[in-house]
């Protein structure tokens, strides 16, 4: 399945750039195939347009600059506000704005400190509530946004998969001479995936001060949740009651690229553990996992028998059925993945 084929896609809502980014000047981005382009408003809210302007199609992102909140375009400086309209034409600054000259605006709301953009105008879900955005005593650590050549359905997958750590990881969390084989025990969410582990991990020196655990082993007490289609929460406890809450997204560009943000939420102080030491090794782990998500086609393989599974696999194949219900009941492009669809919503696990 290519999600760009299925527009049911299009009604989520996903992170795009940092606010602080775009109190820089406007970007350019592109969502599922879509030129898109964002900027701040007068009111340092976010806003984003197609990225084409109505005068001669160029790009709005291309040499845009924002003239009282409106983005004026970088090819004659018509300007345009949020909703699209166009506003002022200097060349004929008498002319009264019309349906002609207006831009395609789509949705964008500021949220965790970035701007977060939905395409269709009826989103199917709000954007997700993350575990400890609102609670004062934890604090939100930036960690990373880069631009992966990897599906994003392959990367948010990745999340719920404890079965790589022990050999992806074994330079940072991973001990490959010990494989981990967690009991899960999933928990039903509606447009979700959510199981708790216990789960061991090594505890390498650098590890070891950001944790401010001494062991070369720990575990984390792990509550891991996929939030259809691109987000995910990591939460970690570890046994000196440290809360490491890994909030990750995988913004779909195409089929084949997204990018891949990430934040943290943690119960300790910068004192204790200063955040770029805390961010610097989670992009350690994220780039780990990017070498093998990296080499995944692009496809995302809906029928469970495309591919072979094992038991650690069980969250996977939740999500699957999931996006599969998703694409029978939402998306109008449904019969371009039939053969995919029509696999049975058993979870039959195999061996690999
Ligand atoms: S192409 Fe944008 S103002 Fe002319
Ligand atoms: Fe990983």
């Amino acid at each position: 399945m290519l999600a760009t084929q299925h527009p049911v896609f299009r009604r989520f809502w996903y992170p795009i750039f940092q606010l602080e980014e775009l109190a820089a000047g406007p970007r350019g981005f592109r969502l599922l195939g879509e030129d898109i382009v964002l900027w701040l408003d007068e009111a340092g809210a976010p806003a984003c347009l197609q990225d084409r302007c109505p005068h001669r199609s160029a790009k709005l992102s291309v040499d845009s600059t924002v003239v009282k909140g409106a983005l004026a375009c970088g090819y004659h400086g018509w300007e345009f506000a949020r909703s699209g309209t166009c506003l002022f034409v200097p060349q004929m600054p008498e002319l009264r704005a019309g349906a002609r000259s207006a831009a395609k605006p789509y949705a964008c709301v500021a949220r965790y400190g970035f701007a977060w953009v939905c395409l269709d105008e009826n989103p199917l879900l709000p954007i997700p509530d993350l575990p400890h955005a609102e609670d004062q005593g934890f604090r939100q650590i930036f960690e990373y946004a880069e631009d992966w050549e990897a599906n994003f359905l392959r990367v948010a997958e990745n999340a719920l998969d404890v079965g790589h750590v022990a050999f992806v990881h074994r330079a940072t969390i991973g001990d490959d001479s010990k494989p981990t084989m967690p009991r899960l025990t999933l928990v039903p969410m509606p447009h979700g995936v959510n199981f708790r582990c216990d789960l061991p991990v090594a505890n390498r020196a650098d590890q070891q001060r950001n944790l401010r655990i001494a062991a070369p082993e720990t575990v984390r007490k792990a509550d891991i949740k996929w939030l259809m289609p691109g987000a995910f929460t990591l939460h970690f406890t570890y046994p000196n009651g440290l809360v490491h809450a890994i909030c990750g997204f995988a913004t779909p560009i195409d089929d084949q690229r997204c990018r891949r943000i990430q934040f943290v939420y943690r119960s300790d102080t910068e004192a204790e553990a200063p955040g770029a030491a805390i961010a610097a090794f989670d992009r350690r782990v994220g780039s780990e996992d990017r070498r093998l998500l990296e080499s995944c086609p692009a496809d995302f393989p809906l029928d469970p028998k495309a591919e072979a599974h094992m038991i650690l696999d069980r969250p996977s194949l939740v999500m699957r059925q999931m996006l599969r219900r998703l694409l029978r009941d939402h998306d109008p492009n449904a019969h371009l993945a039939a053969h995919e669809l029509a696999a049975p919503d058993t979870l039959a696990v195999e061996a690999a």
